[in-house]
């Protein structure tokens, strides 16, 4: 489904310096989604929404003598990827790129993607730009938010006035049924619950202004940011974010992929 214009660019940027700094979630996550990638070392391996690039620094790690490349729709993420990446940099490629667009990439050995795919409204469009650069036979190792994802967050926006959800939380099924019409195979979709605890205050605001309510405050005057926080927090009560991860294993069919 197409998105308002205002949607799909407003929610464009983040304030990457302070995702590096807080997303220890998603990295910790991102450790396990790696451990299901199957390497030998020396494969090209592409991040999919590589964000500030901390789970990209720990792909570079398994392919001692292979090739990243880290592509990001953000230029202030694909500037954090830059720095926190330089110390690969010989066989890291950042690029800027948006991934519901076709990939301006050759083909690659396998594809990782952590956080990042719930963000694209069109995932038919998605797995079909991912297939047309994955080497056939290569896998696909993913996770994103899935349905129910941040649910309580949601609810907690909407009692405060602001409804727009530009997010796509996925069901397994349907994202399995997609993955194989975009030419996948072997393909498994499991959601995980992953209730996640952070500290009152100041660092659960900055949590929430950051990732989960961004793209909402984007649709409010930066005045009243503020005050939108703090009646999000106030309905939450606990500093839970109700996290349910959506998790993808696949393989691109080894016949060619038609477009
Ligand atoms: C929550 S961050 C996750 C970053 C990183 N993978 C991690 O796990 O920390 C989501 C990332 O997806 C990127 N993203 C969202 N939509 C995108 C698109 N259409 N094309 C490329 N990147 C996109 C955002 O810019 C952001 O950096």
């Amino acid at each position: 489904m197409a998105q308002p214009e205002s949607v799909a660019t407003a929610a464009v940027e983040w304030d990457a310096t302070t995702y590096d700094r807080i997303a220890d979630p998603m990295t910790r996550w991102g450790a396990a989604v790696l451990d299901r990638l199957r390497l030998a070392g020396d494969e090209c391996v592409l991040d999919a929404g590589c964000g500030s690039g901390r789970v990209t620094e720990q792909l570079c790690r398994r392919l001692p003598q292979g090739r990243v490349i880290a592509l990001d729709r953000s230029a202030a993420m694909v500037a954090e990827a830059q720095r926190r990446l330089a110390l690969h940099a010989e066989r890291v490629t950042v690029l800027r790129a948006d991934l519901a667009k076709p990939l301006p990439l050759q083909s690659v050995d396998a594809i990782v993607s952590t956080a990042t795919f719930h963000w694209i409204h069109d995932h038919e469009s998605l797995f079909a730009h991912l297939a047309a650069v994955l080497r056939p036979g290569g896998q696909l190792v993913a996770q994103c938010g899935g349905v129910g994802n941040i649910a309580r967050v949601h609810a907690a926006a909407k009692a405060a006035g602001v409804d727009l959800d530009p997010t796509h939380f996925a069901t397994p099924a349907d994202t399995e049924r997609r993955l194989t019409a975009a030419g996948f195979i072997e393909v498994r979709c499991w959601l995980q619950p992953e209730p996640t605890p952070l500290d009152a205050g100041e660092p659960f605001e900055t949590y929430l202004r950051t990732v989960c309510l961004r793209a909402h405050l984007e649709q409010l005057p930066a005045s009243e940011h503020q005050a939108f926080l703090q009646k999000v927090m106030h309905q939450l009560g606990e500093p839970v974010i109700d996290y349910v991860r959506l998790n993808i294993d696949a393989r691109r069919s080894d016949l060619e992929y038609k477009a």
